[in-house]
């Protein structure tokens, strides 16, 4: 928790008036440059007759250095009477003198802000010293509110394929960063474990089950049942197909065989049948248990595992009675199905929501499965994290929860998607399970790692280290692009320290820690970092904070203060690559600065050489806030 008094003491000492000027929509208190906006706004707001919010709102961010810090843009002021042009000139004419920045000169249409480089450290050092983990969160945009973010949610016996990764992976950061906004968040995973392809198994468990193996190794001895019974099921299954299309009843086909066989099975489950429920829980069981173990190699847990056999069959009775009730459910060939088209969404097409053989359908299930979750965690969002090829399929579902008469819970449903993942199986030869695909990329970084010797002796737990960067290029990869791209699986590229890829952005992480541990290894200072205090001005006390003035330093400082108007943009776009953009600049400008600020060997001496480490304490501070957000584990060596 932050404190106010604290906080306008540590302005006050920077020679900033207090009461901050409050503006809607801005939080100095966790953003440095919302302090520099109120600030410059306030300022501006004496020297211009128009809106103040308005104002605040025209403070923008540049693309460039060069065009400023912040900038003001003339024309969206609407200023009648006066070109932008000459308001510009005007304003700078007139601006008072702050110690937050240069005085403005016009830039055309522009007025281009510059933060001052005395101020700037000791504005953003102590600031992100004193924040520490929480820097870049900020908990009153969810005020405590209630969101479930549904991810991951893999179907039990069958491939964990590159769309569960993706989810599993997004939805981590989806979650973090909702849970960093103030908002408490429950993690559900919701795993396909229902339906017919149930029933297919405990054919095949038959045939083909052993105890051993599914105590073992159960994912994959469950798969491997899975495959080879629905290998042998796979010409049934077209020949009714085949029948169908052809205009053919296929009640004869389905009869018989395997068919029969699976649907028997299945319907044994749906009638709540205690040997049938019994071994399909024991499947369900096992597998959870052995995801919870691998999901922790991502340090992922989640509050629930639901699935799709967990929505309770009142729910299921209710929300058909629901649909029925409001004329938009009507039997069709023995299935029920609602037809969108009717009732004002064209695009969404006709849905089947219980099918001829009498079985719930995933489109019932996730409806029931809404109002099972508002009644029991009264959420205030709802996010599923899941493929656009589920595009349709949710308009369908989020569709069917407003005919039902819920147009408020229907608002509350959120799909966020994702495009593929092409070529993964080609580069990664078999995967087919979470663990797999973790194995691979470990074991390939570890081999990686071998071909330099000398290093490799040095790292303390080479294969955990290995694993860990294994992880986190698989999870680059994935968040570099937009979401909703397609991107290849290249095993080499995300491997490689060059480039902006995961090994690159580890080495970032663990060349800073190397530094700061070498720094305090030979310094009179060993404790860098002050315990944490609610008094600003108690931190960094010795920092001689005139050694960072210069370009380097200022520019690093100003990418840092960045750092929350960036979560606050990926928050609203749940898009990790706005975070992941923004870590690789903020590598890029370390990188280049190493040479010139140096810790060790100083020139300037010894007061420089804390400076600086303080510089780079920050730096290492804000660069592994970002990567926990995306739910990396930073490494301290490599
Ligand atoms: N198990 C599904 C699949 O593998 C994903 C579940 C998505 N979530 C949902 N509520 N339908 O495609």
């Amino acid at each position: 928790t932050l404190c106010l008094p604290a906080f306008e003491a540590y302005l006050k000492e920077l020679g900033l008036p207090i009461p901050i000027p409050a503006f809607p929509s801005t939080s100095p208190i966790h953003n440095p440059v919302d302090i520099y906006r109120s600030y410059i706004a306030a300022a501006l707001e004496k020297l211009i007759d128009c809106d103040r919010n308005l104002l605040y709102d025209s403070l923008q961010w540049t693309s460039k250095p060069s065009q400023g810090d912040i900038t003001l843009v003339l024309p969206r002021l609407r200023v009648k009477a006066v070109k932008p042009e000459e308001l510009g000139v005007k304003l700078a004419a007139k601006f008072p003198a702050l110690p937050l920045v240069n005085p403005p000169a016009p830039m055309g249409s522009y007025l281009p802000f510059f933060y001052a480089p005395k101020l700037l450290p000791r504005l953003v050092l102590p600031f992100i010293q004193e924040r520490k983990a929480s820097y870049g969160q900020n908990p009153t945009l969810g005020h405590k509110k209630k969101a479930i973010v549904e991810f991951s949610s893999p179907n039990i016996a069958k491939e964990f394929h590159a769309g569960h990764l993706r989810s599993t992976i997004i939805g981590a950061f989806v979650a973090n960063i909702y849970e960093n906004m103030g908002w408490e968040v429950v993690r559900i995973n919701y795993l396909g474990d229902w339906g017919k392809q149930f029933g297919l198994l405990a054919v095949g468990w038959e045939k083909y089950g052993s105890e051993e193996l599914l105590q073992t190794q159960p994912l994959k001895h469950l798969l491997d049942v899975y495959v080879k019974i629905n290998a042998e099921f796979k010409p049934e299954e077209a020949a009714s197909k085949k029948a169908r299309d052809e205009g053919f009843d296929t009640t004869e086909i389905e009869s018989q065989g395997l068919f029969a066989k699976r649907n028997a099975f299945f319907k044994r489950m749906e009638d709540d049948d205690e040997a049938a429920i019994a071994l399909w829980k024991r499947f369900r069981d096992i597998s959870i248990k052995r995801y919870i173990d691998i999901y922790a190699r991502l340090g992922i847990r989640f509050d629930e595992y639901a699935g799709e056999s967990q929505v309770q069959p009142q729910t299921i009775t209710a929300v058909e009675a629901l649909l029925k009730q409001k004329g938009i459910y009507r039997e069709d060939k023995g299935s029920w199905i609602i037809d969108f088209t009717q009732h004002g969404a064209k695009h969404l097409g006709t849905a089947i929501v219980r099918g001829r053989t009498g079985s719930t359908t995933y489109l019932l299930r996730d409806v029931a499965a809404i109002l099972d979750r508002a009644k029991q965690y009264s959420f205030d969002e709802m996010i599923y994290v899941v493929s656009s090829e589920q595009d349709l399929y949710f308009q369908r579902v989020f569709k069917t929860v407003e005919l039902m008469g819920l147009p408020d819970l229907a608002a509350k449903l959120k799909h966020i998607n994702f495009g593929k993942v092409l070529g993964m199986s080609s580069r990664l030869g078999k995967v087919q399970l979470l663990s797999d695909i973790l194995d691979k990329c470990g074991s390939a970084m570890h081999d990686l790692m071998k071909s330099n010797p000398d290093k490799y002796a040095q790292v303390e737990n080479p294969a955990a280290v290995a694993d860990t960067i294994g992880i986190t290029a698989v999870m680059v990869q994935d968040m570099s692009g937009k979401r909703i791209n397609n991107y290849l699986f290249d095993i080499n590229r995300m491997l490689s320290f060059e480039g902006d890829t995961g090994p690159y952005l580890q080495y970032c992480h663990a060349r800073l820690s190397s530094i700061l541990r070498k720094f305090q290894s030979q310094s009179q200072y060993p404790n860098l970092t002050p315990p944490h205090t609610h008094t600003h001005h108690a931190t960094y006390i010795e920092i001689d904070h005139s050694y960072l003035e210069d370009p380097h330093s200022t520019a690093l400082l100003r990418t840092m203060a960045q750092y929350p108007d960036v979560t606050g943009t990926a928050y609203k776009n749940l898009e990790p690559s706005t975070i992941l953009t923004y870590l690789f600049r903020l590598a890029h400008q370390l990188s280049s600065s190493y040479d010139v600020l140096k810790v060790v060997g100083a020139e300037e001496g010894p007061a420089a050489s804390l400076a600086r480490a303080g510089l780079y304490d920050a730096a290492r501070q804000v660069l592994g806030n970002g990567m926990r957000l995306l739910g990396i584990k930073p490494v301290e060596r490599m």
